[in-house]
């Protein structure tokens, strides 16, 4: 009969037998729980022949890009390099407000980033590079054909023709006949945290689109700051299980406000929490105690992130909302 234990054991043999013995494989991370599974299976597999790219976008979360480095390389022992291209993508991104576009460009300037880093790496190993991994899930491969962030990025050969045709890489996807859940299951029996097993989604455009309006560093810095306080706020209260995917998104709205004895005249924070099996359709997650704690937060954020002074709870449905502002 089929068991997770028996997954993980054939898995690694069947990834030993497709790389061989000195072959070397090349994922992207974005920290998520697919990249990282996928990520650990293939350590587990090949060790340091693999090698494992995140590319920092400069509209990660708060920290984000330390925390995975330690997660995944000093915690979990997986060979990792973060690509600094922050100051690369903001810059593209100036002046750019319409969401399909801010998308286009941060899509397109990955699959640079990343194709240019792949390279290197497969020039300090000799040519060794063969594959490349992608943390693909069963309902990707069923379902998806829209273009997808970092952790799925890679998901369609259309958008990593350079890697698959230049460089002629092989594709590698030991998740693609699971459910996400299976894929917490799997991350679970492979020692992986539960802090990362129950992670809540984080889309490949990031931060990014959840600043309405014009992209920049300021804008950016203003919804991390918020978004951090929110889920810290989500996690010691005990809502994190609870909600599917839960974020801070900047409306670039100015009211006034008031603080102190002074009037204040600053942009608005929204709050998102949804409750949802499959992201198609997604509820608002609401509770009596939930409203007492958003109160709780809506305070923190207007003491704490300048340039805030109003803080709205979105309240709309999937459909005819979506999960994301942009
Ligand atoms: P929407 O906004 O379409 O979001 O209701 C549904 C789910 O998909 C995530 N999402 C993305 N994930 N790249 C990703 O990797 C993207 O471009 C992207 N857009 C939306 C969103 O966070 C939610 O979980």
């Amino acid at each position: 009969s089929w068991t997770m234990e028996s997954f993980i054991d054939k898995e690694i043999e069947r990834i030993r037998q497709m790389v061989g013995p000195v072959g070397h494989v090349v994922g992207a991370v974005s920290g998520g729980v697919d990249s990282t599974v996928a990520a650990k299976l293939m350590n587990e597999a090949i060790g340091h022949r693999f090698h494992a790219i995140l590319v920092d976008n400069g509209v990660m979360r708060l920290n984000e890009c330390q925390v995975v480095k330690k997660m995944l390389g000093d915690k979990m022992g997986i060979d990792i390099k973060v690509v600094d291209a922050a100051d690369l993508f903001l810059g593209r991104l100036k002046g750019v407000e319409d969401p399909e576009k801010k998308r286009k460009i941060i899509g397109n300037t990955f699959i640079e980033v990343f194709e240019a880093e792949a390279a290197l790496l497969d020039k300090e190993h000799g040519g060794e590079i063969e594959y490349l991994l992608q943390g693909t899930l069963y309902p990707d491969v069923i379902e998806s054909i829209s273009f997808k962030g970092p952790s799925a990025t890679i998901k369609t050969h259309h958008n990593v023709g350079g890697l698959l045709e230049d460089m002629k890489l092989k594709l590698i996807e030991p998740l693609r006949e699971l459910f996400k859940d299976e894929v917490r299951e799997l991350g679970r029996l492979l020692g992986l945290d539960d802090e990362l097993v129950w992670r809540h989604p984080f889309p490949g455009p990031g931060i990014a689109i959840r600043v309405v309006g014009e992209v920049t560093k300021e804008q950016v810095e203003i919804a991390r700051l918020a978004d951090h306080i929110y889920i810290e706020e989500i996690k010691k209260n005990g809502f994190y299980r609870q909600i599917s995917q839960a974020y801070a998104a900047l409306l670039p709205i100015k009211t006034v406000g008031v603080m102190g004895d002074k009037r204040t005249y600053e942009q608005a924070i929204a709050l998102r929490a949804i409750t949802t099996v499959d992201f198609m359709t997604a509820d608002v997650f609401s509770s009596f105690e939930w409203f007492e704690c958003l109160k709780r937060i809506s305070s923190r954020i207007i003491n704490e992130v300048q340039g805030v002074n109003r803080v709205f709870y979105d309240v709309s449905t999937k459909p005819p909302a979506t999960v994301e502002l942009c």
